[in-house]
């Protein structure tokens, strides 16, 4: 069967911990969309690993794949399987031969559309790995593919094309000088670096053809893990547009960013992770924002900063709404509420329950991004609760969770009409209450 884990926010939900709590149970960990944007971070064997792109399940033996739906620079890709072996792993990491390839000059691109939309404070406040450039190229059907590395002469036609249009955007439209940028805009030095990755990619045999590879583990009884990255409000579709990631976290996309059909996928189970507050790396609307002492104290008890930028993150209140649509994107069938225990010691814990918008009460996101803007969070109030020992509550379970935390963890249950299969009450794995494995 199949797990999709699908970030419920605005990404950095906790979803890295519960694919590793899962993930036991499963054989391979694919990642269906985005790119090095993501940052997983997971504690194994009391040794900690950042990875962004690698899906994290490899730390522990599985199988990871990267989809076709995903984005991927090989850079990246050859620095974390390295650093993984450095550490005595054995990382067995597949890459589809569909998925599109992040090349120097998307990069460079990346920044180029930020500083020129700086200019009139439109800049999305992206992770610069050149996500979005890629995925441009990609749908207007000028990309280059993991497959097209592996073809000498099918890479030269469309890198000719490739390179001189990115050059000409690089220069005409937004002022740069090519020469200017490490020989990203270069076609020989381009060149070359896509046959290394070529040659590293053929010795590695490291390219598969993603759906036909997953259909087989399937068909021979493997447990296949199909692991977001960012989150609902990121989505390109889905989420507020234009502050948003280039590709659908949403569990639609499982389906065609694995190859995977889209029965296969609902066949299983969509667990949608949930932070028990809300934290944004980036522009973009955020009704339930806090700020003062109250947001520092969230931010530092969470260890609120970019796991890729460093960047400080905005926090908030759990905004419900954006909770409810997310739900129903993706039709969760269980739920992940984590980091109870940042909230640990507020007196009064809020969440936005609703909105207000010139007079009328909505309970889901507008679809507009100007129209969510301009919504005033309804809040609600509950009772904070007192800190506990994770370790102890983690062993003991859902009724050594202190009764106003329960309260709360019933409250998001009830809205969302969804069962929390798991509750984080700490960073670590063993930190966590788990009710049901979704595997299981
Ligand atoms: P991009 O994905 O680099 O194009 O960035 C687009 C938006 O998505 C920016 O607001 C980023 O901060 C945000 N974003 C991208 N990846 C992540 C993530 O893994 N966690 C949280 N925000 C992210």
């Amino acid at each position: 069967m199949t797990v999709t884990i699908v970030g419920a926010q605005l990404g950095d939900e906790g979803k890295g911990g519960v694919v590793d709590l899962f993930g036991d149970a499963a054989d391979v960990v694919v990642r269906y969309q985005g790119g090095d944007n993501a940052g997983h971070t997971v504690v194994a064997g009391g040794e900690e690993y950042k990875l962004s792109l690698v899906p994290s399940g490899v730390v522990r033996g599985k199988t990871g794949v990267l989809g076709n739906g995903c984005v991927v620079n090989p850079e990246t890709l050859f620095e974390e399987v390295d650093a993984l072996r450095e550490r005595g792993l054995d990382p067995d990491v597949r890459l589809a031969k569909r998925a599109h390839v992040i090349l120097p000059f998307h990069r460079e691109l990346d920044g180029a559309e930020e500083a020129a939309k700086a200019d009139s404070d439109q800049e999305i406040g992206t992770t610069g790995r050149g996500i979005g450039p890629t995925y441009e190229d990609k749908v207007g059907r000028r990309g280059v593919r993991v497959g097209d590395l592996l073809n000498e002469d099918a890479l030269r036609e469309r890198l000719e094309y490739l390179v001189d249009a990115k050059r000409a955007v690089y220069e005409d439209i937004y002022g740069f000088d090519a020469e200017d940028a490490d020989g990203a805009f270069d076609f020989d030095a381009v060149f070359e670096q896509c046959l290394a990755y070529a040659d590293r990619i053929r010795e590695e045999d490291l390219a598969v053809n993603a759906g036909d590879y997953l259909a087989d583990r399937i068909a021979d009884g493997d447990e296949v893990m199909l692991e977001g990255a960012q989150g609902t409000s990121l989505d390109i579709d889905h989420g507020n547009f234009p502050y948003v990631t280039s590709s659908n976290p949403t569990a639609g996309y499982a389906a065609t960013g694995s190859g995977l059909g889209p029965t296969t996928v609902g066949q299983g189970e969509v667990v949608g992770i949930v932070k028990g507050y809300l934290s944004r790396v980036g522009s973009g609307p955020m009704p339930t924002e806090l700020d003062g002492d109250l947001a520092e104290y969230i931010r530092d008890e969470g260890g609120e900063y970019g796991t890729v930028t460093g960047r400080p993150r905005r926090v908030g209140w759990l905004d419900i709404p954006m909770l409810r649509h997310a739900a129903r994107v993706s039709g969760f069938t269980g739920i992940a509420i984590n980091h109870l225990d940042v909230l640990a010691g507020i007196d009064e814990v809020k969440v936005g329950h609703a909105y207000e918008r010139d007079g009328e009460t909505i309970e889901t996101l507008p679809a507009t991004t100007e129209n969510w803007d301009e919504c005033e969070p309804v809040l609600k109030t509950f009772d904070g609760w007192a800190e506990f020992d994770p370790e102890t509550v983690a062993e003991e379970g859902y009724e050594a969770l202190p009764s106003e935390a329960q309260a709360y963890v019933e409250y998001v249950e009830g809205e969302l009409d969804t069962p929390a299969y798991v509750l984080g009450v700490g960073p670590g794995r063993e930190e966590s209450i788990v009710r049901q494995n979704p595997f299981e």
